[in-house]
């Protein structure tokens, strides 16, 4: 099924060493490797069927690469989001340009402060999306998706988040009911209705894959996670994104895919 035409992408700035991380652990990304990595997963995008916008580096936001949280595209509107994260708030700013290159203003939403949302707090499941309640999108925000998505003929609930970033660290929607779960996410009521894939504690980072027009792309190195995808009959791509995950950064939060 061809559902995604359209990607955008932000290429990695050489400040993204200076990114927010969780896991300082892992050491800093390395820049040159980053960008290597950021052009298979472009090529790994094509390869998907989908046209690929590519936006310029942005020295100002470290963090500017993971397009996917100052904005959310669905299939009737765009909502340029709020991100939680002071230094990355200006991010929302950057990208309406390329927003509007798909969308007409009346058909583009905002969220407005007191709200905060970050994308990757977002998951879409056909016609209903879940929003995850973090240190990144709150009460308010929520409130003001409800009210957008509710207008533009589509749902939402929210999901209570623990430990995780994002709602899309620990679990993300593959299509044809299939779900992969990790973590605070495998008991959560609300998904026991999708056909879950648990991911062993060894590999959740991996819970972070993406569905693009029946291929799913896998972060490369975690092979449990290769291989339950593959066996749910998949076509299935792998990149590294190892400098990424170095800022907490996964497949999804990289491409707004719509
Ligand atoms: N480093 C990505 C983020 O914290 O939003």
């Amino acid at each position: 099924m061809k559902k995604f035409n359209n990607v955008i992408v932000r290429r990695p700035c050489k400040a993204m060493v200076e990114g927010i991380t969780s896991n300082p652990e892992l050491g800093k990304p390395d820049y040159e490797l980053a960008l290597k990595e950021h052009d298979d997963y472009i090529e790994a995008l094509k390869q998907c069927g989908v046209e690929v916008t590519v936006l310029e580096a942005d020295e100002r936001y470290p963090d500017s690469c993971f397009v996917e949280d100052p904005a959310l595209i669905t299939k009737n509107c765009a909502i340029i989001t709020n991100p939680g994260a002071e230094s990355r708030n200006g991010e929302k700013d950057e990208i309406i340009g390329a927003v509007k290159k798909f969308f007409k203003d009346e058909d583009i939403e905002y969220i407005k402060s007191p709200g905060t949302l970050e994308g990757g707090d977002v998951m879409m499941v056909g016609d209903h999306f879940y929003v995850g309640r973090s240190a990144r999108t709150n009460e308010e925000g929520i409130r003001q998706l409800t009210e957008i998505l509710e207008r533009h003929g589509m749902t939402c609930s929210e999901v209570k988040l623990e430990k995780v970033l994002h709602l899309k660290t620990g679990v993300n929607y593959l299509e044809n009911n299939n779900m992969l779960v990790s973590g605070e996410f495998i008991t959560k009521p609300e998904f026991q209705k999708y056909n879950l894939t648990v991911i062993p504690e060894e590999e959740a980072y991996a819970a972070n894959c993406i569905w693009v027009n029946d291929t799913v792309i896998v972060p490369e190195g975690y092979p449990a996670v290769l291989k339950a995808v593959q066996d749910l009959g998949y076509k299935t791509l792998t990149v590294d994104t190892s400098e990424f995950r170095k800022l907490d950064g996964g497949l999804s939060c990289l491409s707004l895919r719509f």
